[in-house]
């Protein structure tokens, strides 16, 4: 909680660094909530670069109709460099106080929570940070905004590679995304029933790899699919095809990397409710006195975190779900 609880009467709203499907079902729940409360809002353009360059507008209730079911943001997103200075963030707080705006709400990652984070310390503003990512990689919610969708996506894709590997009796390895964390690899590798899912949170060597294929592909398999998160430290699905191309000749190597294709599409139904909850709540935080805070759900209750605390590490995959995968394959 901030010592002093301000009358919050108009905030800001943006969304910052990788889009992921569902930032506008937030987007429309923040400004629904608000204007409910009878709070005006701003939406700020092209993220913390919107901010330094003043590019606001006056959204109401009525300005985010039909937006739910799309996919990216209405508002943008960006990365800005100038954003990182303590110059950078000047200019932000001075826009922010030239539209008397009391409070910002920041949609995003880890990226976004730590700029939020630093211009609510170093200019006392009143900051509420909503978790949205493909990577699923904030700790203090179960899921983040558009990790539902985008396992979806990947998983669409990867069945229907299954299909044509399946016919040419080819081994495919898929790399999906994932710089930091294996979230996609591991539950898509899971429900397409992949041979392996290569995870940076696990030492991947080459020759295990290469052994573990060998000893599927000796029993009754022709095919066989290996998903690559694009983090793991095999180098990503080019490399590995590289370091084991000669061993599986008979197999005919290929390599699908599905890339931005995850980050688009309509939101599933699970990250438009999430983002509506969690649009809400922001705004509900932010009435109540908190800020440097980011609002999540877990098990199925709203939970308040403090920003530092979710921008202190990265989450944790399941490691029981680690085993399964390894027992299923
Ligand atoms: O949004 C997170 C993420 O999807 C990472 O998994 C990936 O490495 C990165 O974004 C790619 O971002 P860019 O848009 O800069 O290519």
């Amino acid at each position: 909680m901030t010592d002093e609880i301000i009358k919050v009467k108009t905030i800001g709203v943006l969304t910052s660094g990788g889009d992921s499907p569902g930032m506008n079902a937030a987007i429309r729940a923040v400004v629904r909530a608000a204007s409910q409360a009878g709070i005006k809002v701003y939406g700020i353009k092209h993220g913390y670069y919107g901010l330094i360059n003043e590019e606001f507008t006056e959204l109401d209730a009525h300005s985010v109709s039909n937006i739910i079911q799309r996919g990216g943001t209405i508002l943008k997103s960006a990365r800005s460099e100038e954003f990182r200075t303590e110059e950078g963030r000047r200019k932000a707080a001075e826009n922010l106080k030239k539209y008397d705006i009391d409070a910002l709400i920041a949609i995003g990652g880890d990226g976004t929570f730590t700029g939020a984070n630093k211009l609510s310390k170093e200019f006392k503003f009143n900051v509420v940070g909503i978790p949205a990512t493909i990577d699923n990689d904030i700790i203090g919610t179960d899921e983040t905004i558009g990790y539902d969708s985008a396992l979806n996506t990947a998983l669409d894709a990867i069945d229907k590679i299954r299909d044509t590997a399946d016919a040419h009796e080819r081994m495919f390895l898929v790399e999906v995304m994932g710089r930091d964390t294996g979230f996609i690899a591991l539950e898509t590798g899971i429900a397409s029933g992949a041979e392996l899912a290569l995870l940076p949170e696990e030492l991947t060597h080459v020759e295990d790899v290469k052994r573990q294929l060998h000893d599927m592909l000796k029993s009754q398999r022709r095919s066989s699919l290996v998903v690559v998160a694009e983090g793991d430290e095999t180098g990503g699905a080019v490399k590995l095809k590289e370091n084991i191309q000669d061993d599986f000749a008979q197999y005919d190597v290929r390599v699908c990397i599905l890339g931005h294709i995850q980050r688009g599409g309509a939101p599933t139904a699970r990250d438009r409710v999430l983002a509506s909850r969690l649009g809400a709540a922001a705004v509900k935080v932010l009435l109540e006195g908190h800020s440097e805070v980011m609002v999540g759900v877990v098990n199925n209750s709203l939970k308040i975190t403090p920003m530092r605390v979710a921008i202190s590490k990265k989450k944790e995959l399941d490691h029981t779900l680690i085993d399964l995968a390894k027992i299923l394959r």
